[in-house]
């Protein structure tokens, strides 16, 4: 046999405190695996030892057998007790690495109130500092305040104006309405006179949804019924909330239209928000937001109709009042040059925060 003996005494005493230096040295879990099949291992000094034995002469087995055992458990402990030990430095460091630190505030990304909220509050807080109440009434409503009660004829051509979505059962009388108007009714029937309402409120037609509709949509409508109450009243008020909502100096204008709840009926033109009428007719730079017209429609309004006013036991003799109604989202678009009504309904935060300050 060449090379030293794997059973010398000498050599084993070395073998035992090389493995146990190696181990003490590991600093970590793989060095200490490299390290374990290096000092016990198939390779080790301790296995060609083991191995050794068999080819010893009988009486000396039981001797050389003692020392490479032993040889071997102090081997195998020191092994197992830096192992203990790393694999506490490694918990100790992952959890310190993997802390949850409950205290700290979740990150959140900005939002805002939405602007069709902003601009409802807004238009109600004009009114309500002249003295006029909020009144609400029902997304699903009775076909008789949608359109019976607002003088729109059974089967009046005037009732396809809207296009109408209705609830199931057929014949349930329910439709999901089509317009703030009938909030009017409600509010004439409810309330002693005289009447001064504003009402903000989401309205829904069976429209596709495209850049200027939206089967959804927001509304807001006034109403006021006294004595003596003019279309002068009418045009006073359109102006004072024309000037609160874009500020001074735009005109509106009336002109002739048809509704079945007002009588005279007239649509509502603001002066263009953005080329303050400036492009109409002259050959100044095109205005994209009025289309040149120098005008755009805004709403719908009118003396309120006798029919309307006798259907909510008003004397139409003694009293008289005004109305008008308009989309919110047509007035947050031409003011703010927003392209399409989809925005509204997306519920992207990043359109919601554009219009944080503005509305
Ligand atoms: N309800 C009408 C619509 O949705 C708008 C309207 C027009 C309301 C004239 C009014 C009004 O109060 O007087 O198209």
């Amino acid at each position: 046999m060449s090379g030293p003996d794997p059973l010398d005494p000498a050599t084993l005493e070395q073998a035992g405190t090389g493995a146990l230096a190696a181990f003490a040295a590991a600093r970590s879990l793989p060095e200490l695996a490299v390290t374990r099949t290096e000092h016990l291992g198939d390779r080790s000094p301790v296995a060609l030892a083991r191995r050794a034995i068999a080819g010893l002469p009988g009486p000396q087995k039981a001797e050389a057998g003692k020392r490479v055992h032993a040889l071997a458990q102090s081997s195998q402990a020191a092994y197992e007790a830096r192992k203990v030990e790393l694999e506490r430095q490694r918990d100790e460091r992952v959890l310190a690495e993997e802390a949850v630190d409950v205290t700290v505030l979740p990150e959140r990304p900005d939002g805002a109130r939405h602007p069709l909220t902003t601009i409802s509050e807004r238009v109600a807080d004009v009114f309500v500092a002249m003295g006029w109440e909020l009144a609400e009434g029902p997304e699903v409503e009775h076909e008789w305040f949608n359109f019976d009660a607002l003088n729109f004829g059974g089967d009046h051509p005037a009732r396809e104006m809207q296009d109408t979505l209705f609830v199931e059962p057929a014949g349930s009388g329910l439709v999901l309405r089509t317009h703030t108007s009938p909030v009017q009714v409600r509010s004439m029937l409810d309330r002693e006179l005289p009447v001064h309402v504003v009402c903000p409120g989401r309205v829904y037609r069976a429209d596709a949804l495209d850049a200027t509709h939206s089967p959804v949509f927001a509304q807001v409508e006034g109403l006021c019924v006294d004595e003596g109450i003019t279309m002068a009243h009418l045009r006073g008020t359109l102006d004072h909330l024309a000037t609160a909502v874009f500020g001074e100096g735009l005109r509106t204008r009336i002109r002739p239209n048809y509704f079945p709840f007002t009588e005279p009926s007239a649509e509502l033109d603001l002066q263009c928000f953005a080329c303050r009428g400036a492009s109409a007719g002259s050959g100044a730079e095109p205005c994209r937001v009025c289309a040149s017209e120098g005008w755009i429609e805004w709403g719908g309004c009118g003396m309120v109709h006798p029919a309307v006013l006798v259907a909510c036991g008003i004397d139409p003799e003694r009293y008289s009042g005004f109305a008008f109604g308009m989309g919110l989202e047509r007035t947050l678009m031409f003011r703010h040059g927003i392209e399409s009504i989809r925005d509204f309904y997306e519920g992207d935060s990043r359109f919601t925060l554009s219009l944080r300050s503005e509305a």
